[in-house]
């Protein structure tokens, strides 16, 4: 059958609250909360996920929960942009991603494997976890920029959270040989590698009323915000490719654009400009969106509107203002009226959004 079809026909289905029998993923995890995540409920795992979830129950606690926290990166990242991930329609967004090949499905799968990464090594740090501890393969003294420390405690198991996630995320892909399992897997795996790039030092002080002659120093899980903003210069530097003609790997689609190593975003298919709704391609337009009128970059109104115009309505708000510090240590505040002008899209005049041809 074809996918994008199956996807077009599950819309309504799903819009009422209904999963069919569609593609599915692991992201729907997140749907579960924070209830006990039931294995056999969450539709799309294969069956070594299924075992995983099965033996690691407090792990799949902790993805679920993660899923809120990678969806939430994604649209801070995307917030200026006519396509800003919205998971108001989740499982529809959801649906279209597991299907494409584009650009912005690359940047998700990528967000979404270092979320795992990130959501089991920090229930690992916190003792959630049965099955890991916090690394101490750091031994003895070592040098950084502020002088000598010595290495203690625990460190942020990250190469326990990057294998977790890749055992667990891929094992979808590892079934599939087209090009699609090959580009998710490539763009996975750079979502874990980039979560490595931010562990930085944390220290602690010792010696004579804090005078630091000692530290003590074990790696520690940068801001998501971190990870998520590095993804992002990835996803814009994203590279095309087209599948070898023996079905093993890739090559660049445009010869004159260089290799994509290990860490960059690779995708197969190019995007649809999403200003119109359209099921079909993922897109749910523009229209209502709020756009900046002063702007010049892509959430300026002529961007964001796709050129059909805005409707512009004055709205009053309360907001904070007129603050004082007092001694010691508080900021007061009076609440002020603000009135502001607020610019929305205009839908498109063609009131048939859905358009198949
Ligand atoms: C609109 O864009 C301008 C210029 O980029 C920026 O200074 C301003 O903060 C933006 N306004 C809002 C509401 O985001």
């Amino acid at each position: 059958m074809n996918f994008r079809f199956g996807i077009w026909f599950a819309v309504p289905l799903i819009l009422c609250g209904i999963t069919p029998e569609v593609p599915a993923s692991w992201w729907y995890m997140g749907a579960l909360g924070s209830s006990r995540v039931m294995c056999d409920n969450v539709p799309g795992l294969v069956s070594r996920q299924r075992q995983l979830c099965q033996r690691h129950p407090e792990a799949m606690r902790s993805i679920g929960l993660g899923v809120a926290e990678w969806a939430a990166e994604c649209q801070h990242q995307f917030r200026q942009h006519r396509w800003n991930c919205n998971t108001l329609h989740r499982h529809l967004l959801f649906l279209f991603l597991l299907v494409s090949g584009s650009r912005e499905s690359a940047f998700v799968y990528a967000i979404s494997s270092a979320g795992v990464v990130f959501a089991i090594t920090r229930a690992c740090s916190q003792g959630e976890l049965k099955s890991c501890s916090c690394d101490s393969k750091k031994k003895g003294s070592a040098k950084d920029n502020r002088g000598q420390f010595d290495w203690g405690g625990c460190s942020d198991n990250v190469d326990y959270g990057v294998k977790f996630a890749r055992a667990f995320v891929d094992a979808k892909e590892r079934k599939g040989k087209d090009a699609r399992a090959l580009m998710n897997i490539h763009n996975n795996r750079a979502g874990r590698k980039a979560v490595k790039r931010f562990l930085k030092h944390e220290c602690k002080c010792h010696g004579v009323s804090g005078s630091c002659t000692l530290r003590t120093c074990w790696l520690a899980m940068g801001d998501f915000r971190k990870t998520g903003d590095y993804l992002w210069r990835k996803y814009n530097g994203a590279i095309q490719v087209v599948m070898n003609q023996d079905g093993t790997g890739f090559t660049v689609a445009n010869k004159r654009f260089k290799k994509p190593t290990n860490n960059d975003l690779v995708y197969f298919e190019s995007s649809p400009d999403y200003c119109i709704r359209d099921w079909d391609v993922g897109s749910l337009g523009t229209a209502g969106r709020i756009c900046n009128q002063t702007s010049r970059g892509m959430d300026s109104c002529e961007v964001m509107c796709c050129g059909r115009g805005y409707d512009t309505s004055r709205i009053s708000r309360m907001t904070k203002c007129e603050c004082k510090f007092h001694w010691c240590c508080a900021v007061r505040c009076q609440d002020c009226l603000e009135v502001v002008d607020v610019h929305t899209c205009k839908a498109p005049k063609n009131a048939a959004w859905i358009t198949r041809t």
